[in-house]
C-alpha cells in the first residue's frame, strides 16, 4: 500500500473511533472557557483529541501533531496530522447534529489527505491530494455553474464578537443577492457540504488550521475553488465552484 493511502486508511479508524467515542454523550458537562466567554471545549474535545493522538503515535510515532486542544508535537517523518477533535463543539454540547471530527495530513507541498466525520449525518468524507473527492466512498463533485442568484450559501460566526460586525456586513450584502444563508455550525461540514453539492458555496473569516485543512482538500478535491485571504485585517475563507466563486469574491464589500 502506499505511503498515502497507509495514512488515509488510519485516518479513516481513527476518525470512526472517534466517531463512536463522541457519540455516547456524557450525562454531565465539564466545561473550559477557550478565547472567549462563549469558546467552549468540553471534557469530550479533550478526550477526542487523546483518542486520536494516541491511535496515530502508536502506527506512527515520527509523525508531527497539531492538534485544537494544544497537542502539538513536531515530527520526523515530514507528516504533520492537523486535528480538530470535535468541530461544531457548540452543536455536540447542544445536540445538535452536525458536527464532526476533522483529520487533515500535510506533508511539504500542503494537505495530502482528509478525513471529516459527521456521525450524526452518517457521513464519512475523504480525499487524498489529485485522487478526487469522497462521500462515503462515493466520489463527489461540488456544483458549478451556480449564478449568485440562486445560490444556497454556508457561513459562520467567530467567537470574538467584533469580528461579527465584518461578517455581518457580507451577509448583509449577500443576502440580497442570494437564494439564502445557512448557518451550521460546523466549518468543516460546511466545506464538505460544498464538495457535495449540499450547499452552493461557503464563506466565513477567522478560520483556523484545523478547521480548514481536511475540508478544504476535499472541496478542493471535489472541483470547488477554496481560497483564504486577507479582508479588513482578517483571514476570508471563501469555497465555491468556479463561477460562483468569481461572483462571490465581487459581492465582498470592500
Ligand atoms: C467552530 C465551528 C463553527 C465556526 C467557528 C469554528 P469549533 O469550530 O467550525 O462553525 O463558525 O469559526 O471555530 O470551535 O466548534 O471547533
Ligand atoms: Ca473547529
Ligand atoms: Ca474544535
Amino acid at each position: 500500500m502506499s505511503n498515502e493511502n497507509q495514512i488515509l486508511e488510519l485516518a479513516l479508524s481513527i476518525a470512526r473511533q472517534a466517531g463512536e467515542l463522541l457519540m455516547n454523550r456524557p450525562a454531565s458537562w465539564d466545561l473550559t472557557v477557550k478565547s472567549t466567554a462563549i469558546d467552549i471545549a468540553t471534557q469530550m474535545d479533550h478526550a477526542s483529541e487523546k483518542l486520536i493522538v494516541e491511535a496515530i503515535l502508536s502506527a506512527r510515532p515520527n509523525d508531527g501533531i497539531i492538534g485544537e486542544e494544544g497537542a502539538d508535537r513536531e515530527g520526523t517523518s515530514g507528516f504533520t496530522w492537523v486535528i480538530d477533535p470535535i468541530d461544531g463543539t457548540v452543536n455536540y454540547f447542544y445536540g445538535l447534529p452536525g458536527w464532526n471530527i476533522s483529520i487533515g495530513v500535510k506533508d511539504s507541498q500542503g494537505v495530502l489527505v482528509g478525513v471529516v466525520h459527521s456521525p450524526t449525518f452518517n457521513s464519512m468524507w475523504h480525499a487524498v491530494r489529485g485522487g478526487g473527492a469522497f462521500l462515503n466512498n462515493e466520489k463527489i463533485e461540488c456544483n458549478n455553474p451556480v449564478q449568485l442568484d440562486k445560490a444556497l450559501i454556508a457561513t459562520g460566526f467567530a467567537y470574538e464578537v467584533k469580528d461579527r460586525e465584518n461578517q455581518i456586513e457580507i451577509i448583509d450584502q449577500l443576502i440580497l443577492k442570494i437564494r439564502d444563508i445557512r448557518r451550521m455550525g460546523a466549518a468543516a461540514t460546511d466545506l464538505c457540504c460544498v464538495a457535495s453539492g449540499m450547499v452552493d458555496g461557503y464563506i466565513e473569516t477567522g478560520l483556523k488550521e484545523w478547521d480548514l485543512a481536511a475540508g478544504s482538500l476535499i472541496a478542493r478535491e471535489a472541483g470547488a475553488v477554496v481560497t483564504t485571504q486577507i479582508w479588513r485585517g482578517m483571514e476570508l475563507t471563501i469555497a465555491a465552484g468556479p463561477e460562483l466563486f468569481k461572483q462571490i469574491s465581487r459581492a465582498i464589500p470592500e
